[in-house]
């Protein structure tokens, strides 16, 4: 048995904004970052084809990378005083991940943040608002799935707020948003969304719908993303990511997501290693971790012309270099005694992250942490 969630309706294509004109409703609010969808015109746009069929747009602005549950409670603040009942989440990840959870706490004003951590607990929402997501950036897929990360800066903890709830009701996958990403950030949410078809496609989870949509996602990815790295004005690779990202966000929604997100989530939290770029330095390593207890590699390397796993995660390797991250931690710059150091707890918090109970593989702390050193000193693993 199994299920299969995704928006109702999702628009893609260069242009794709302009769908914005099918939408119902009397007052929107539309939630953004820090200013690069306004000074792109994409702001001023979204509002104006939402006049042109009878809607007004409130707009709240300022959403910060990694947004915290002070600017989520900011944001029902205004929602409660604009009442809209079509929400959008405009811009990247943090934007849209902010609005799902505002969202949340307009419909139900006695939540608390606390009640939502544990996954599936969001009551039904819907009973006043819809929610479109328009991302402008190419690697969470955040615009079709059920999560949203939420950072309690007072503990320094990143909560993954996990509902089928907060899956928005239209996504509108527009590479048009995505030329303001610099090549870095190309680069880096490029090779999230091929994490998330990796890890989706030899999940516990994964089903015949997710494996159509992870290895067709493969494809692309290794074919656009030098593209849209070498040339951020390449429209068709631009496109082409930003379809890939979306269709990496609808498999991995369904058949969640394993130890190289386990693993990443803690570079990220100790070391500040951007999310990508960490999936980046893991993901050859735990693909010939995990080829020991699944063939399903086989499949994906036959996408890129190879036949073992092996060779699978050699031109992930290959592939990473060509949009210019390195080759292992130490390469990245995490300083050798710091690493050291963090190593024993950044190997507990990976095999307590909810991603390891879907790995095709069972790890041993032993195990992780193995991994672990053969990715910061650049070695292979072989067991
Ligand atoms: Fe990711």
């Amino acid at each position: 048995m199994g299920s299969f969630i995704i928006p109702r309706k999702t628009f893609h294509g260069i242009g794709s904004i302009e769908n914005l004109k099918e939408v119902k409703g009397k007052k929107a609010i539309i939630v953004t970052g820090n200013g690069s969808m306004k000074k792109a015109g994409y702001l001023d746009k979204a509002i104006d084809i939402l006049k042109v069929v009878g809607i007004n747009s409130a707009v709240f602005e300022g959403v910060e990378p990694d947004p915290s549950i002070e600017t989520v409670m900011r944001g029902v603040k205004a929602f409660n005083k604009e009442q809209p009942d079509v929400i959008i989440g405009l811009g990247g990840c943090s934007a849209i991940d902010a609005a799902k959870a505002m969202w949340v706490f307009y419909e139900y004003p006695d939540t608390k943040f606390e009640d939502i951590i544990p996954p599936f607990k969001i009551r039904p929402l819907r009973n006043k608002a819809r929610f479109i997501a328009i991302p402008s950036t190419s690697g969470t897929g955040t615009e079709v799935t059920c999560v949203a990360v939420i950072t309690d800066r007072n503990k320094g903890v990143k909560y993954p707020i996990v509902s089928y709830e907060i899956c928005p009701d239209i996504a509108i996958v527009d590479g048009d948003l995505c030329k303001t990403m610099p090549p870095n950030v190309t680069a880096n949410t490029g090779i999230d969304a091929l994490s998330h078809d990796c890890e989706a496609f030899v999940s516990t989870l994964a089903s015949n719908y997710t494996d159509a949509l992870a290895a067709e996602s493969v494809k692309i990815i290794f074919q656009n993303l030098p593209k849209a790295y070498n040339d951020g004005n390449d429209m068709k690779a631009r496109q082409a990511m930003h379809n890939a990202s979306c269709l990496a966000g609808m498999s991995f929604t369904n058949a969640v997501l394993g130890i190289i997100h386990s693993m990443a989530h803690q570079l990220g939290g100790m070391f500040g290693v951007p999310h990508g770029r960490a999936n980046a330095l893991l993901m050859p390593n735990v693909i010939r971790y995990n080829s020991k207890s699944t063939d399903k590699y086989r499949c994906l390397a036959r996408i890129v012309e190879k036949k073992t796993a092996e060779e699978f995660a050699q031109e992930v390797e290959k592939l990473r270099k060509n949009v210019g991250i390195e080759d292992s931690l130490r390469e990245y710059g995490i300083e050798e005694n710091i690493w050291q150091e963090k190593l024993d707890a950044i190997t507990q918090n990976a095999m307590n992250d909810p991603c390891t109970g879907t790995n095709p593989r069972k790890p041993t702390l032993n195990d992780i942490k193995k991994i672990y050193e053969c990715c910061y000193y650049g070695n292979f693993v072989d067991f």
